[in-house]
């Protein structure tokens, strides 16, 4: 098992991956809790692959539980189930003494993050993270929220964890194209901030995506060392935390085209999305022509989509998927904030990328597909 501290003083809090973790969660969370029971939430396709193994861990260690079954797909991450979350929780008499569990992906991690941050003003919760994206990401760091009709994630709070949970086993369920698109989060991070880990992935991308265990886990365990070192600088980002948008701001602008529909899972946007910004970055003379160029080639070795041309049926002209960008949360005082590249690594936040630039990157992949 591996552990991974993630420092934020009295909020701090640990997270291990390794396997049957599933199993041994009413072991590891009977020491944080008072009274010897846990409330559940988690969806309909996980609860039928791992709801069982999670609570008979629970019973093995004396822990009885209660269970929300919430519907699969990012709709759940909307006010309704939030609601229904929160009254559950209520009627299921949660005290700020108790422990929530979300097992799932991210969209039921981000909701019942959220549910937990408002229920009698903040009580304490576990994230079980099923998809190699919420283990990478989206489980760790404490950003929790809802979608608006306005966009994605614009109602939320910051509410850190208290456990996470990541068990590599249950990672074998996964579609394979859900788990190349938890690939672009994990080759990101060597992309953003950590060459020796980008030079890792090359060398063992392949084997890991084929299955090795052992692989996975460190893959897993160097990309929440990355994501807990930055959290732990910048809890609310108000600084370095945004490099861990490389990439998503065009991820954002292509999700808005297809619609947040199966056209473009959000790993599979956010890996054309660090492609293009590196070859934004070399247009700008930023890094070297060669940088976007190793990029796509670890992308592609591992399988995973790495230019438009990936994407099935119409994109938008390069104006509107600019316009797109205009709507990302990363823009201040109406100029767009990127995340650019100095080389693969080494990247920086810089709102001095003429719109010009980008405009002709645009331009330039849209051509590639034609
Ligand atoms: N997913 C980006 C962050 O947690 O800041």
């Amino acid at each position: 098992m591996k552990t991974v501290d993630v420092h934020l003083g009295e909020r701090s809090y640990q997270i291990e991956i390794g396997r049957g973790l599933l199993h041994e969660a009413g072991a590891k969370i009977a020491p944080m809790i008072r009274r010897q029971r846990l409330v559940v939430v988690t969806e309909e396709t996980v609860a039928g692959h791992h709801l069982a193994t999670l609570v008979n861990g629970f019973n093995a260690a004396g822990i009885t539980s209660e269970v929300l079954i919430l519907p699969p797909g990012e709709a759940t991450k909307s006010w309704g189930p939030l609601m229904q979350t929160v009254e559950w929780l209520l009627d299921e008499k949660v005290e700020r003494g108790d422990i929530v569990v979300a097992l799932g992906g991210g969209v039921i991690g981000d909701l019942v993050g959220f549910a937990a941050a408002i229920l009698r003003r903040g009580v304490r919760f576990v994230q079980i993270p099923t998809s190699l994206l919420a283990q990478v990401d989206s489980s760790v760091g404490g950003k929790t929220g809802i979608n608006a009709p306005h966009g994605k994630n614009l109602i939320g709070a910051f509410h850190q964890p208290s456990l996470v949970l990541a068990d590599i086993d249950v990672l074998d369920t996964l579609t394979g194209r859900d788990f190349l698109a938890g690939m672009g989060e994990v080759v990101k991070y060597g992309a953003l901030g950590d060459f020796a880990f980008f030079e890792w992935l090359e060398k063992n991308g392949e084997a890991l995506v084929a299955g090795d265990k052992d692989l996975r886990a460190e893959a897993v365990r160097w990309s929440c060392q990355m994501k807990a070192d930055i959290v732990a600088r910048d809890e609310t980002e108000q600084g370095d935390r945004a490099l861990l948008n490389l990439g998503h701001t065009f991820c954002h602008a292509l999700e808005a085209a297809t619609e947040y529909s199966d056209r473009l899972l959000h790993g599979e946007g956010v890996a054309i999305g660090c492609a293009l910004a590196f070859e934004t970055s070399a247009k700008l003379g930023l890094c070297s022509q060669e940088d976007p160029s190793r990029l796509r080639a670890l992308l592609r070795a591992n399988g995973q989509k790495t230019d438009l041309s990936d994407i099935e049926g119409d994109l938008p002209d390069a104006e509107t998927l600019l316009a797109l960008m205009g709507q990302d949360k990363k823009v201040v005082d109406g100029k767009l904030r990127f995340i650019m590249a100095r080389e693969i690594g080494q990247t920086f936040v810089t709102a001095d990328v003429p719109a010009q630039d980008v405009l002709s990157v645009l331009k330039e992949a849209l051509k590639a597909r034609s």
